[in-house]
């Protein structure tokens, strides 16, 4: 048996995935987080830094700086400064800021869709205008370069690309050629890149995740990155992420439109990201295979559902079910009426699907998926 078959009691937390359906026999299987405890060494540091007992204002520890720099290099190739990296209590509130600092006011924000909700909410938060680019599942979900190219020459107000990369809710990581299109047609018409690279951890199969910022010097220019490590090590209740900008100017438009708003970083949330960027590349290790396991368990059963279809995700712990054929009226209280708690796919603006978080123990994915079946044959 692998830790990661283990069921921990999540309801006794105030788990948000949990608290949804609290007494109601439902298996939640929505909001992006796992079910499993985090590694050893994290949950060490933390206990370490609780025996301290004093939780004052906390500066950024110069050794997790180092981490990060270290970790950009031998992971990537990818070569930054240490003040290039600026740290933030979580990757939405940094979409937001961007939004506010690298965008005019009455200045516009383009994404591709389907994406993760708060891409679709942010420029609206700061009032700024957003415009949506569709992929689509007949073009294998490509990023749609040529409606960039466009959309951007027709539309000059546009000075931000809210870019998800690798994609949830699609699980699929963008090419390199796909990059390199997009950083040409920014760069051409000074658009600035926002990279959420959240899941660049949870690469399946061996892939290579590439930053867009370390595909050239003029990517670097224009881009920065958001990063943390709470998805891979499931760590998202104690908020820390980096964000990495090697233009200076986008540095200081994004750091001040923080200013007086933005919280500092919670003192868990270094404690833990520094040990699991330092000590957990076992645990790493084996949660990708445990999670790619799941991956073809997902695969392998919606291919024996009727009305089901869904790709074997590249990246994350986030399937991406079609569910067109079911032709359901309200698709999320269908499946949750069979037991199962999935994310609706208008949430992402993709009509017509459904994203089924496997990141849990093997036993209550089946149950999950039996329900689904029973769901679709009901
Ligand atoms: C693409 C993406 N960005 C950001 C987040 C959330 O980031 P945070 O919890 O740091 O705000 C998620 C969570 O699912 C995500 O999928």
């Amino acid at each position: 048996m692998s830790e990661f078959d283990f069921l921990v009691d999540r309801q006794s937390s105030d788990s948000k995935k949990w608290a949804k359906y609290r007494a109601r026999e439902i298996i939640p299987m929505w909001v992006a987080d796992m079910d499993f405890r985090c590694p050893q060494p994290v949950l060490e540091a933390i206990r370490r830094r609780v025996d301290h007992g004093v939780f004052g204002y906390t500066e950024i520890p110069a050794s997790l700086i180092e981490i990060v720099v270290a970790r950009l290099e031998s992971r990537y190739r990818w070569m930054v400064e240490e003040s290039d990296i600026l740290f933030s209590p979580g990757l939405v509130p940094a979409l937001n800021q961007i939004c506010r600092g690298l965008v005019k006011p009455g200045g516009a924000v383009v994404t591709a869709v389907p994406v993760y909700r708060p891409f679709i909410d942010a420029p609206g938060n700061m009032n700024r205008d957003l415009i949506t680019l569709e992929m689509s599942e007949q073009d294998n979900w490509r990023f749609p370069v040529a409606e960039l190219a466009r959309q951007v020459a027709a539309r000059p107000e546009i000075d931000l690309l809210l870019l998800c990369n690798p994609l949830n809710p699609l699980g699929r990581m963008l090419s390199v050629g796909e990059m390199q299109e997009i950083v040409a047609i920014c760069d051409r018409y000074d658009v600035k890149i926002c990279s959420d690279e959240i899941h660049c951890e949870l690469v399946l199969d061996g892939r290579q995740h590439t930053p867009i910022a370390s595909i050239s010097q003029r990517a670097a220019d224009i881009t920065i990155t958001l990063m943390a490590a709470s998805k891979t090590f499931n760590l998202a209740g104690l908020g820390c992420a980096v964000a990495i900008a090697e233009n200076e100017l986008l540095r200081e438009q994004y750091r001040k439109a923080g200013e007086g708003i933005m919280a500092n970083v919670n003192t868990f949330g270094y404690v833990a990201t520094e040990a699991a960027w330092t000590d957990c590349a076992d645990w790493h290790e084996a949660l990708l295979v445990y999670l790619a396991a799941n991956r073809d368990y997902v695969y392998d059963r919606c291919q024996e559902i009727r009305g089901i279809r869904v790709n074997r995700v590249e990246a994350t712990y986030l399937a991406w079910l079609n569910i067109q054929e079911l032709d359901l009226s309200d698709p999320l209280g269908h499946f949750e009426k069979a037991g199962v708690g999935l994310s609706s796919g208008d949430e992402f603006y993709g009509l017509g699907y459904m994203r089924l978080n496997f990141g849990c123990p093997r036993s209550l994915l089946e149950e999950g998926l039996n329900r689904i079946e029973k769901a679709c044959n009901g």
